[in-house]
């Protein structure tokens, strides 16, 4: 099976691109750091689906990563990706250098206002601003007409979505639902990390979830309850630290006191120095 073009440059990538366009197909990009999974692959056959040309983007993006986060042991399992790539028909990767996408005279940053301090952003500051400026860069080098998130990263696709209408960019953002584990463990690169009991305790955001989504279907409409129940869930789980546990509006990402409209409940918990999110996005009348 022939594989996808591999790409460095931001030359050859948009002539490939080019090409496509030419050939009057519509253009996919998922953006990724690589060390794909069923959940990335979830976002190439959507993009396959949808789309006549589909270019999925591997870059590890030194600007979203803290000084003391992993960066350095991020997995980078390339040949691997390219098999997936290939397996699932892509036809394009984009695999730059940070050189070629941070050259070193680079002084320009998105900034997604408040959006980007809050939830994961309060934990992990400049990361969104990292996001957003490499996820800008990939939409100017490829110039996808539909790019492809995944909804683990709810906050990620908020903030991608406000970017997009701010600056007018022509690229539609879609965001595919959450791929788990058969025992409900979101997907995560980051889940290599965890050793055996972590990975086992690790089901806890999900039961969480669970017991939340149990009690607002059961007519929970205050936050302060269902927050508490979340907090002693977690705080019982051996191993468990939690770094937020939140119910916010979906669009302004600010916490709620009675539950209206589109809800995230997210949750970010540490096992060990390994960091995973996990959230449920609710309609309630
Ligand atoms: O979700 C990710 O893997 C990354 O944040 C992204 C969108 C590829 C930007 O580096």
């Amino acid at each position: 099976m022939a594989g996808p073009l591999i790409t460095r440059t931001v030359d050859e990538t948009r002539r490939a691109v080019a090409i496509a366009r030419t050939q009057g197909k519509r253009i996919g990009l998922v953006p990724t750091m690589g060390a794909l999974h069923a959940g990335h692959v979830s976002l190439i056959r959507a993009a396959r689906a949808e789309t006549g040309f589909v270019a999925v983007s591997i870059f590890v993006n030194p600007t979203q990563f803290g000084p003391n986060e992993d960066l350095a042991r991020y997995p980078r399992p390339f040949e691997k990706d390219v098999e997936i790539c290939t397996a699932e028909n892509v036809d394009l990767v984009f695999h730059p250098t940070p050189e070629i996408m941070y050259s070193p005279s680079f002084k320009t940053f998105v900034e997604v206002g408040d959006l980007q301090n809050v939830l994961c952003g309060a934990s992990r500051p400049g990361h969104f601003r990292g996001v957003a400026t490499v996820v800008l860069k990939l939409f100017n080098i490829v110039q996808p007409d539909v790019a492809y998130f995944g909804q683990k990263d709810a906050q990620q696709a908020r903030i991608l979505m406000q970017m997009a209408t701010d600056l007018d960019l022509p690229v539609e953002i879609e965001v595919c639902p959450i791929v788990r584990e058969p025992d409900g463990l979101a997907l995560s690169s980051r889940n290599v990390y965890l050793d055996a009991a972590q990975r086992a305790n690790a089901t806890a955001l999900i039961r969480t979830l669970q017991a939340l989504r149990e009690r607002i279907d059961a007519g929970e409409r205050s936050a302060e309850p269902l927050l508490r129940l979340a907090r002693a869930m977690l705080d019982a789980t051996p191993g468990a630290r939690i770094d937020y546990v939140a119910i916010v509006d979906f669009d302004s990402l600010q916490p709620m006191d009675r539950l209206k409209g589109r809800v995230l409940l997210a949750l970010a918990v540490y096992f060990g120095a390994t960091r995973l999110i996990d959230n449920v996005l609710n309609d309630i009348k």
